[in-house]
This record gives structure tokens, C-alpha cells and sequence, in this order.
């Protein structure tokens, strides 16, 4: 059954190329001409089934939107959501953030998304942290200057860390943080399907928004 789904979303996926970018290092510093105007581009990584993204998608039609998510597994549950309703400013990539900085150039996304990153708890397992220091120099040099970094957790582990990781660096400063989103939850706020789920076991969600300088 397991395979017989893995075989279905590779299908699907090879079956959209228009929805899911399947070289996407081909794009790096054209993303805009791939969609065709020069709006701002930003990016969710781990963007899992794209509830949120496509929802940012559909109520901003001047922003450039790119979901990235390293499993077709999961990645086609979001292009379900593009082929039901089609939207020319939301693409996905499927792509191991690892390496972003081989599909974005310098200075070429306007904001980041990260939504219930996994918290990779070991200790060994540090450097896959998506707020890691190694993360956080690959996102120094794609962001423009005083771009927006925006993070959501249930994890307090990741959420403290992610904190620390953000002070140490030089080019990165919180500017906005709460240790309780739905205590005084923005009426702008668009829930993951995580954190639908996280909300309905009342588990708490913690919010940070940080700033980037490039010098
Ligand atoms: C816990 S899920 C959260 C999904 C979604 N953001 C949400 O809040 O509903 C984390 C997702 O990030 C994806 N992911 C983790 N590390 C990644 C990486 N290095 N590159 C791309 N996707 C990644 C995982 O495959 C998974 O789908």
C-alpha cells in the first residue's frame, strides 16, 4: 500500500511540472521570470501538506509563494490542493533545504517560513536543526537586507534553541517573539495542519519573527 502511494505521488508530481518545480536549481536567480512578474518571492521550508502556504498564496496574489518539502509522500498532498484550485503565484519544489543555496541566488528571497520545523532532539543530530548556524548562514546569503525570518513551534526544546541560535548570530535579530500565540492570536494568523492539530490538544504554540541584515 505504502509503495503503491509512493509510486502514485511520483506519478502525480512528474504529471504537474507547471505546479511542481522538478529542477529547481535550474531557477536559481530566475525565479520571478518562472512566474512571470516581479514581485517579492517567499519561501516555506517544510512546507509538508502546503496548508499554509497555499492559503498565503490565495489571500496575497502579489506575492511570489515557493513550498519546499524534501518527501513526494508528502509534497503531493499540496499539489492535490493546486490542482483542485490553481493559483499562478504558488510553486512547490521538492528539495532538501539543505542545500537552498543551489536554487536561490544571493539576496533573492524577500521572507522565510518555518513552521513546525522537526526537532531533530539529539544532540548529533544538531546541523538538521532548520535553525542551526549552518542553516542560518545558508539563509544570510539568499535573504535580501532586513528580510523577515517568521517561525512557529509547539516544540519549547527547538523553540529555545532556535532563540539562542538567532542571538549568536551576527547578521540576525529577533524583533518580535510570544510563548503563547494563542493567547493574543493575530487575526492574520494562518494555521498549519500541524498546528490545527496541535491547537485542538491544547498544546501551547510558540511564535518568533526575526529580522536579517546582510552587513
Ligand atoms: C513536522 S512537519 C510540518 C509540516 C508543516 N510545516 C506544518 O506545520 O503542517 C515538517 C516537514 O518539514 C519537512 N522537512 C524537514 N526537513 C526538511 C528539509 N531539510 N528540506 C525540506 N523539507 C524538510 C518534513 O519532510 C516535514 O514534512
Amino acid at each position: 500500500m505504502r509503495l503503491r502511494n509512493v509510486k502514485y505521488a511520483k506519478e502525480l508530481i512528474h504529471s504537474y511540472p507547471g505546479y511542481v518545480i522538478l529542477k529547481p536549481k535550474n531557477h536559481k536567480s530566475k525565479w520571478q521570470e518562472l512566474f512571470e512578474n516581479n514581485h517579492p518571492v517567499e519561501v516555506e521550508i517544510g512546507c509538508g501538506k502546503g496548508k499554509f502556504i497555499y492559503e498565503k498564496a490565495l489571500n496575497n496574489p502579489h506575492i511570489n509563494y515557493i513550498g519546499i518539502e524534501k518527501f513526494d509522500s508528502v509534497i503531493v498532498r499540496a499539489l492535490e490542493k493546486l490542482i483542485l484550485e490553481p493559483l499562478d503565484n504558488l510553486k512547490l519544489v521538492r528539495f532538501d533545504a539543505t542545500h537552498i543555496t543551489d536554487i536561490f541566488e544571493e539576496n533573492e528571497v524577500d521572507k522565510l517560513y518555518l513552521n513546525f520545523s522537526d526537532p531533530w532532539p539529539k544532540n548529533r543530530h544538531e546541523k538538521r536543526r532548520l535553525t542551526s548556524p549552518r542553516f542560518l548562514k545558508r539563509y544570510h546569503q539568499i535573504l535580501k537586507d532586513n528580510s523577515m525570518i517568521e517561525m512557529k513551534t509547539d516544540n519549547y526544546a527547538l523553540f529555545e534553541y532556535s532563540l539562542m541560535s538567532f542571538n549568536h548570530s551576527d547578521f540576525i535579530r529577533i524583533i518580535d517573539l510570544s510563548l503563547d500565540l494563542y493567547k493574543n492570536l493575530p487575526s492574520s494568523n494562518i494555521q498549519t495542519e500541524f498546528e490545527m492539530k496541535f491547537v485542538e490538544e491544547n498544546k501551547t504554540i510558540y511564535y518568533l519573527k526575526a529580522k536579517l541584515k546582510r552587513s
